[in-house]
């Protein structure tokens, strides 16, 4: 693991004081901002040097082939791959007959931060032209949340000692050029210039560029506007050429008295619309950003995060360096959620092409669990999106001879990109994941049943029909899943995975519930009291394996009888084995990739028993190598429920540390949102013990030697409450609406708007800690 230093530690930003171009790919990845509709990678103003540059709209995808060597019935014809679209972020800067450019010349000084309050990515550099002439340059650049469509950049230059000249270009450019891809499966497929032009302008100081995809048809514009303060004389011209939009500002500037560019971006696209009218619509977001102002921009920024953070922050003592990986997770999970609207929410947000630009279970098992109760809308439109392609995972469950909907491993659109069925469509469990983030949405934020009406109802529906008809009633009466792939996938096409199993349980239950809540609209759904008995039948008869000898479940059928996987010989090199090892020998041996059963603990953590519990961790464990990201913050809610506080600790930071740190060494792609969500999930769930079952919130909150205080917002049915969490004791706090009735380490209490309930942390029973394989415990954390 690096362990480099690179961000001094600031509770509220995330600052880089020297560039390393050496690492610049994994801090442009960093650096991102986005708005869950636009994502800019944090590539430098002048383009170049650049790891990776990228500028990414949610859901927008080219298609291409997905060769197969053995090609099988139902695989997925197609792939989808997020498409780097035109580049907005651009500003060159020559300095009398030089070009600003940081591997030539000296660079004095030069600063990034990301401010997690005002929402902008800043940039300083005093740099030295290799003929002597020294400029300082400044840019502030931001994705606006309030305002979807609309980007900007403040960009300022002033040189350091003499008059000088200088140029700026302001550009959009369309098809860059992209490092190709390597041979790591998680990386993406690089599209060449996958964008042919169908129309550009240019007048005064805006520039406009449309552009289409070859074979998905998707229609994008970008376009760019300027506001121009300048030294008298200040010259400019607009040019527009099929891949290029170009403001070109020459300046005579003085010491003090910097040249000041704002530049407005804005950015659509369409499936439907056609070419003039996503034009327009792109033209008039620049109008209003433009009649909007740089302040009014910046403004509405600080007072839309001033309000998330009213709501969502967690205060955390004893660390500063996890406090601050803590809030720079929450907001790259917002940033990654917020605006997304019926679009994807990828593994990767709008941070890089990792994973194709693909959205996977970790959507509605991680980041849901943080947006439903820290920005319930965006939770709301994210299971909106699920909904919007029940067609599509209709017509795949028919494909595989299934009933209901089978709803994609991996996707940008809505139909099933995974090329690899053990560890692609035999991973059923994303529609009992999504089911189980449609309970957690209603249960937490649904008032008025509005959602369960419109979309929860039926999402629930059609993933029981599912299951009813993916498993079945042995001569034994026991209901079956065989032949399913669970969380980790070290373990493909199982029977019975624990996990999958009680997911879709409560999936059966769920949808059972919901419908006789709504028999109109489940009427409408064809629904009937036999379909709502069969459920319920199956969830009751449901088959949870348990190994008597070794009192715990195994993970699947059969899991505790394989050969233990040889940790002693593997070396650190290996990891992540998926990488050295091949398939069909993980898939016949005890090692887990990431938590399965674990998982189950934690969301299912109403079907077992404390005992139950701390065994099935501590086994687990012994074989759990985290070589997923979407590991460690589930292991630290466990740790934490079954007392091994410290060890909870140690995976919350490597949850949060992910992308700080680079942990596995694959920020470069993107940054890990799932496990930046979980970093809240450990936190919340971990140290706080918060969970959710049937609608009820409890905590059991404690905290390691190391830490002083938690203190976690949360978002639960229209009002606000507040766990403040110290050595000894906890106090809840309720800012509105009605009395609150929660539970408080197993203890029904009830918190109200008058007063905040302080209730004492019960000790706890300590036991042996739990090993790891060889050379896989996470690192003990010592706070800084
Ligand atoms: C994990 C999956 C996850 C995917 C995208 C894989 O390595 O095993 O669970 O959905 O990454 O994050």
């Amino acid at each position: 693991m690096i362990r480099h230093r690179a961000f001094p530690v600031d509770p509220w930003s995330v600052r880089e004081t020297e560039l390393q171009l050496d690492s610049l790919q994994q801090t442009e990845s960093v650096f991102a901002i986005s708005n869950g509709h636009i994502g800019l990678r944090g590539n430098l103003d002048e383009g170049e040097p650049f790891g990776l540059p990228g500028t990414y709209l949610a859901g927008f995808y080219e298609l291409r082939p997905l060769p197969y060597a053995e090609p099988a019935y139902g695989e997925p014809e197609a792939g989808q791959t997020i498409v780097n679209v035109t580049n907005g972020k651009i500003i060159r800067l020559l300095v009398e007959d030089e070009s600003f450019d940081v591997r030539y010349g000296e660079l004095r000084s030069h600063e990034r931060a990301l401010d997690l309050r005002d929402g902008v990515l800043r940039r300083t550099a005093e740099w030295v032209s290799p003929a002597g002439r020294g400029v300082r340059v400044s840019s502030t650049r931001l994705v606006s949340f309030p305002h979807r469509a609309v980007a900007a950049i403040l960009y300022e230059v002033e040189p350091l000692e003499e008059p000088t000249t200088v140029v700026v270009q302001s550009e959009l450019v369309t098809n860059e050029t992209l490092p190709a891809s390597v041979g790591d499966p998680r990386a993406a497929f690089t599209l060449t210039s996958p964008l042919q032009s169908e129309y550009f302008d240019s007048q005064a100081t805006r520039a406009i560029l449309v552009h289409t995809t070859k074979a998905s048809r998707l229609t994008v514009s970008a376009a760019m506007d300027h506001v121009i303060d300048g030294p008298e004389g200040t010259e400019f011209k607009v040019e527009s050429f099929a891949d290029l939009g170009r403001l070109t500002v020459t300046a005579d500037v003085a010491p003090g008295k910097p040249l000041r560019l704002v530049k407005f971006l804005a950015y659509g696209w369409s499936a439907e619309r056609s070419v003039p009218a996503v034009r327009d619509q792109v033209a008039a977001a620049l109008t209003q950003a433009h009649h909007r102002g740089w302040d009014g921009l910046l403004a509405d920024q600080r007072s839309y995060l001033d309000d998330y953070w009213e709501r969502s922050d967690v205060e955390l003592e004893g660390d500063a360096e996890l406090q601050q990986a803590l809030r720079f997770a929450l907001f790259h999970v917002l940033q990654a959620g917020a605006r997304a609207e019926r679009r994807a929410i990828a593994a990767k947000g709008l941070t890089g092409p990792g994973y194709d630009g693909h959205a996977f279970w970790d959507t509605e098992t991680f980041v849901l669990q943080v947006l439903t109760y820290t920005a319930p809308q965006a939770a709301a439109d994210a299971l909106g999106w699920r909904r919007h392609t029940l067609e599509l995972a209709r017509r795949r469950a028919g494909q595989l001879g299934l009933r209901g909907a089978a709803f994609p491993w991996r996707t940008i659109h809505g139909e099933e990109c995974g090329g690899y069925w053990p560890a692609g469509t035999a991973a059923f469990h994303v529609n009992a994941d999504i089911a189980d983030a449609v309970v957690r949405y209603q249960a937490a934020a649904d008032a008025d049943g509005g959602f369960e009406r419109d979309a929860g109802l039926e999402l629930l529906v059609e993933t029981a029909r599912l299951w009813r008809s993916l498993g079945h009633h042995d001569a034994a009466g026991r209901f079956r899943i065989d032949g399913v792939t669970g969380p980790d996938e070290y373990s493909a096409v199982a029977d019975n995975n624990v996990y999958t199993n009680l997911m879709a349980q409560r999936n059966l239950r769920a949808a059972a519930a919901a419908v006789e809540r709504h028999p109109k609209r489940a009427a409408e759904l064809a629904v009937d009291d036999e379909e709502t008995a069969s459920w319920r039948d199956a969830a009751q008869a449901m088959l949870v394996p348990y190994d008597e000898d070794l009192e715990v479940h195994p993970q699947a059928e059969g899991f505790t009888q394989h050969q233990t996987w040889d940790f002693e010989h593997t070396t650190p090199q290996q990891y992540p084995l998926l990488l050295h090892f091949p398939y069909f020998d993980l898939y016949r041996k005890q090692v887990v990739k990431q938590a399965d059963l674990v998982l189950a603990l934690h969301l299912r953590g109403d079907a077992f028993s404390d005992e139950e519990k701390a065994r099935i961790f501590a086994y687990y464990e012994r074989l759990t190598v985290r070589d997923s990201s979407l590991s460690a913050c589930t292991q630290a809610v466990i740790a934490a429920e079954v007392g091994q506080l410290e060890l909870a600790l140690d995976y919350f930071s490597e949850a949060a540390l992910i992308d700080l740190d680079d942990i596995d060494h694959n920020t470069h792609d993107g940054l890990h949102i799932a496990s930046l969500a979980g970093t809240w999930i450990a936190a919340v769930a971990g140290l706080g013990g918060m969970r959710d079952h049937d609608g009820i919130l409890s905590f059991s909150p404690r905290l390691p030697q190391a830490l002083t205080r938690i203190a976690f917002r949360l978002c639960f049915r229209g009002r606000r409450l507040l766990v403040d969490v110290g050595r000894a004791q906890a106090t809840y706090s309720l800012f509105d609406g009605d009395p609150l009735e929660i539970v408080h380490h197993g203890r029904r209490v009830t918190v109200s708007t008058q007063r905040p309930l302080t209730r004492s942390i019960p000790k706890q029973r300590p036991r042996e800690p739990p090993s790891q394989p060889a050379g896989r415990a996470p690192e003990h954390r010592r706070p800084a």
